[in-house]
């Protein structure tokens, strides 16, 4: 008989209590009909993440993008999801400048777009933000390794935990503390993601880190070959839905000039 108990909404228990039971499967989402069809095939978590700002709106780094469209595109993904966990990203500059008003944008996002729970970038630095995000009653997870909002001052983005595994460690042991549910590890060296997962209590979530992480993230444009201006190294296509919207393309264009659309079961006729 199979033990396999169906759940009907995770939360953020069910995502703490997966780490050694069952693997975290989390992709990125952006809009309603895109997050249906990953709510509906079953994957754990949807994060309306930054890179929305490289995927949908053709920026070269998620740096210009804002609290409102945060919002507006996790209410987006917010009214398709029934059952994963749904975590939305803090831009750039909307944390960094004091306590104050990274609580105030962390607050907005939480009420204005219904995500369950709010993701923000950084290390041991901003651990005590994160302490009063978490009791408040604010879901946090973290993200360290490489930090795509550092792009500028890092001169481009570098893998993690060549040099400076420690710190990272350090990083993650000081995110728990302060409360964190989960974090993300992104271009980090597998053998350092493998150390800190096995350190720490909470699930780590891997993009780049390798398979000894608690569960993976990737994006929904990458996984399914929408997106391909470049394609990482740790990105596997999953299908190649943007060959296949090319060619459906051509064949309504080729349709349409030559009168073979619309036929007359498309027409409204008296
Ligand atoms: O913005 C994003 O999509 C992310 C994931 C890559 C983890 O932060």
């Amino acid at each position: 008989m199979s033990k396999h108990v169906e759940i009907k909404k995770i939360t953020v228990n069910h995502i703490k209590r997966m780490k050694n039971n069952e693997k975290i499967a989390c992709l990125t989402a952006y809009d309603y009909s895109s997050a249906k069809l990953l709510d509906e095939s079953g994957i754990d978590l949807i994060l309306v993440g930054d890179s929305l700002g490289m995927v949908m709106n053709g920026y070269e780094s998620t740096i210009p993008v804002t609290v409102d469209e945060i919002i507006y595109h996790t209410k987006s993904v917010k009214r398709a999801v029934k059952r994963a966990f749904l975590v939305a990203d803090m831009p750039f500059g909307s944390y960094q400048v004091s306590d104050e008003q990274a609580i105030i944008n962390a607050v907005r996002i939480i009420k204005e777009s219904g995500a369950e729970a709010i993701k923000l970038e950084g290390g041991k630095e901003i651990a005590p933000l994160i302490k009063k995000l978490s009791t408040m009653g604010i879901n946090v997870m973290g993200h360290i390794g490489l930090m795509p909002q550092q792009v500028l001052a890092h001169g481009g983005y570098k893998i993690q935990g060549r040099d400076n595994d420690e710190k990272l460690l350090e990083d993650a042991f000081a995110i728990e503390e302060a409360g964190a549910f989960s974090i993300v590890l992104e271009g980090v060296i597998a053998e350092v993601s493998k150390k800190i997962t096995e350190s720490i209590k909470i699930p780590t979530i891997g993009i780049g880190a390798g398979v000894n992480c608690d569960g993976q993230i990737l994006v929904f444009q990458d996984i399914f070959g929408i997106f391909d201006d470049f394609t990482p190294k740790f990105v596997k296509q999953y299908a190649r839905v943007g060959n296949v919207i090319r060619e459906a393309t051509k064949n309504y264009m080729s349709d349409v000039k030559v009168s073979i659309f619309p036929e007359e079961k498309h027409s409204f006729l008296r």
